[in-house]
């Protein structure tokens, strides 16, 4: 043992007790602190903010940082005057007798709490900033504008943007954050895309945000939904569908459970695999169903003879039918038919449901463009009658809601999976063109009553003639064997 300091401890002064070191710490402990309270902040903040994550993951790591580096100077420093006067006692740096390190330590023990409340105020209220209306408006919402405003009309209204795009758990949400901070890089140096493209890479799988709401089990039963449209001519003739679509259900306490009915897809035990060639998932060549009993049978175009193994397979889910449960951009077809439907556009004006959507899908660079360009339009096309006057703000309305501009974000670059009348959506697998390698099964198609029974079509007397077990399809466009979405976009 060292006799020289018998009955002493021995005396090794941390590398960690210089100011410089001690400052360091201060300021890691004051980054953690913010770390962590902009963290629990935007946890319970009803709207997901990607600016937040700017604070959380980039500046609060470089004060991090920053603190680190100050902490290995003031070791470096002390082992290297350690070394250089070759004792290991000599290099104590802060000795409480001497009245000028109190003084300092008094300071410092000052100045590192002042530190760490400001970094708690301080990130509180850049939280709040990062909140309001003046940082929002101006930079967010203009690119969010497309989405905010239809998910504001949409049947989702109440549901949070976080509970679809981010969903529950410490994983995804830090996942979200990570590409928040790029979200506001892009914004900040002008490098997103205008629209803003889909389907979103990497968004999360509906098992685990819209189940945590919709029960797949649940659904059962039809769903009865009539279609109104006013045809392109003088008179904006009348025309209806009634259909009964056949939804389904997978759960005998809720219902029959057949092979049949739409989620028949979803049903427990039924996996849909398959293969998309485009980035927008609009053509599927390629389709692989599993059933409860662990049989597979594989249906392709005749044209795909592609090696599979080094193709992305995909796993069907609610997204793949229901990839527009909240951002739905009405196409002008739409649109106009059911303001005239609820007599916000007056029927009796000739050619109106025309010149309507006509107008609609004009070119305009912004808002206020094309404000003044429906206004000009109608009036030159009805410079004598007076009642396009009531008409020009409802198309104002519809365009306000339904198009945007600056984003270039409208019904005719967001396909919508759904139906299959002015996207492929059902037919991108159900056309009659996926068979069985040895051609003896087909993916159910061309039967208007299989998905759905129309019970009535037409107009007046005619829409009063329901046949329960469906009727063939008349078409008003006449003969046809293309998809429907060859003719119908939506537009004119
Ligand atoms: C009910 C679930 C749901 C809610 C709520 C929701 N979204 Fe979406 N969102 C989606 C889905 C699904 C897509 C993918 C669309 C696709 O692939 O075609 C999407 C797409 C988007 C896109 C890509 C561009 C586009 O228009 O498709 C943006 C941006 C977006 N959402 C932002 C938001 C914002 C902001 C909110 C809140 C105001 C929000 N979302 C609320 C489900 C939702
Ligand atoms: C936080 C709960 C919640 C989540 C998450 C959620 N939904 Fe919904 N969804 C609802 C509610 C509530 C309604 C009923 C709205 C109403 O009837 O007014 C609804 C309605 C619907 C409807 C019927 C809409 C219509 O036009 O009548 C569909 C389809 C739907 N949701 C699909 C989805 C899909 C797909 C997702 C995942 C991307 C999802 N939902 C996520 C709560 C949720
Ligand atoms: C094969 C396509 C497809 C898949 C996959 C699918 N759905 Fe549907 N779903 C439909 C269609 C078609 C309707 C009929 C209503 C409509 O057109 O919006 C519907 C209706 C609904 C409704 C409204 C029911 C009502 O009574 O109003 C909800 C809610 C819903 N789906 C949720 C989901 C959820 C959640 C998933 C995923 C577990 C899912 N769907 C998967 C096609 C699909
Ligand atoms: C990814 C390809 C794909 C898409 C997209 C798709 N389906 Fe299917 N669907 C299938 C396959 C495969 C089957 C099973 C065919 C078989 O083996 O009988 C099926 C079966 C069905 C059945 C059951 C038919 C029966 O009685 O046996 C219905 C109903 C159905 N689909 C409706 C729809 C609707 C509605 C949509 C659009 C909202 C849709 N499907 C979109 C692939 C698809
Ligand atoms: C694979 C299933 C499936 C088949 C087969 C099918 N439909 Fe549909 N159809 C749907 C679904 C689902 C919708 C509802 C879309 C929605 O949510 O509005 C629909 C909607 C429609 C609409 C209303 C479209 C709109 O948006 O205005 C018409 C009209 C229609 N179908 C006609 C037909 C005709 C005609 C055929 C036969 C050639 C047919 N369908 C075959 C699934 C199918
Ligand atoms: C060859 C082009 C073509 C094809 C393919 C086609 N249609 Fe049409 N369709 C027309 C035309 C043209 C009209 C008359 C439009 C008008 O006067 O408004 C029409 C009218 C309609 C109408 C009456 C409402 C309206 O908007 O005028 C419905 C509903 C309709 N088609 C559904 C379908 C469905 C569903 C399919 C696919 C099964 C389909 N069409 C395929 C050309 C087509």
């Amino acid at each position: 043992m060292n006799t020289e300091n018998a009955g002493k401890p021995p005396h090794r002064p941390s590398l960690l007790q210089n100011w410089i070191s001690l400052t360091g710490l201060v300021v890691v402990i004051g980054g953690l602190f913010s770390f962590f309270m902009l963290l629990m902040l935007d946890a319970v903040a009803h709207f997901s903010n990607p600016y937040i994550s700017i604070l959380t993951w980039m500046v609060t790591p470089a004060f991090l940082v920053f603190g680190f580096i100050l902490t290995l100077i003031g070791v470096l420093r002390t082992r290297h005057k350690r070394v250089g006067s070759a004792s290991m006692v000599s290099a104590v740096q802060i000795d409480l007798s001497r009245p000028r390190d109190r003084r300092i330590l008094v300071a410092f023990v000052i100045g590192s709490l002042l530190f760490i409340m400001l970094a708690a105020v301080g990130s509180y209220n850049s939280f709040n900033f990062t909140e309001s209306v003046q940082f929002c408006g101006e930079t967010c919402h203009g690119v969010m504008k497309p989405e905010l405003t239809t998910h504001d009309h949409g049947p989702h209204a109440r549901v949070a943007c976080a509970a679809c795009h981010v969903g529950p758990g410490v994983n995804w949400f830090v996942r979200s954050k990570l590409s928040g901070s790029y979200q506001v890089y892009s914004v900040l140096f002008n490098k997103y895309p205008r629209p803003i493209t889909t389907p979103i890479k990497n968004l999360r799988p509906a098992r685990e945000t819209c189940e945590e709401c919709h029960w797949p089990q649940k659904f059962s039963g039809n769903l009865d939904r009539t279609y109104n449209y006013f045809q392109n001519d003088a008179s904006n003739s009348p025309y209806s569908i009634r259909l009964s679509i056949k939804i389904g259900g997978a759960d005998p306490s809720s219902g029959p459970v057949g092979g049949s009915g739409i989620h028949w897809h979803m049903m427990v035990g039924n996996q849909v695999e398959y293969i998309a060639t485009d980035a927008a998932r609009q053509k599927i060549p390629w389709v692989r169903i599993t059933d409860s009993q662990g049989v597979v049978t594989v249906y392709h175009t005749p044209k795909f003879t592609n090696d599979i193994s080094k193709m992305e397979i995909r796993k069907m889910d609610c997204m793949d039918c229901h990839n527009r449960p909240s951002h739905r951009y009405v196409s002008p077809d739409k649109a106009v038919n059911l303001a005239m439907e609820l007599d916000q556009i007056d029927r009796t004006i000739p050619w109106i449901k025309t010149n309507a959507v006509y107008v609609l899908t004009r070119s305009f660079k912004t808002d206020e463009e094309a404000r003044d360009g429906i206004a000009t339009l109608l009036t030159q096309r009805y410079p004598s009658d007076p009642r396009i006057r009531q008409v020009i703000p409802v198309v104002q309305q519809i365009y306000r809601d339904n198009f945007f501009p600056q984003m270039k974000a409208n019904w005719s670059v967001y396909p919508d999976n759904i139906g299959h009348m002015i996207w492929p959506g059902c037919f991108r697998c159900h056309d009659g063109n996926h068979k069985t390698e040895d051609g003896q099964r087909t993916i159910k198609a061309n039967d208007c009553n299989a998905c759905h029974t129309i019970l009535a079509q037409g107009s007046g007397a005619e829409l009063q003639q329901m046949t329960p077990g469906g009727q063939p399809f008349k078409h008003t466009g006449g003969d046809y064997d293309l998809s429907c979405s060859d003719c119908h976009t939506g537009g004119p």
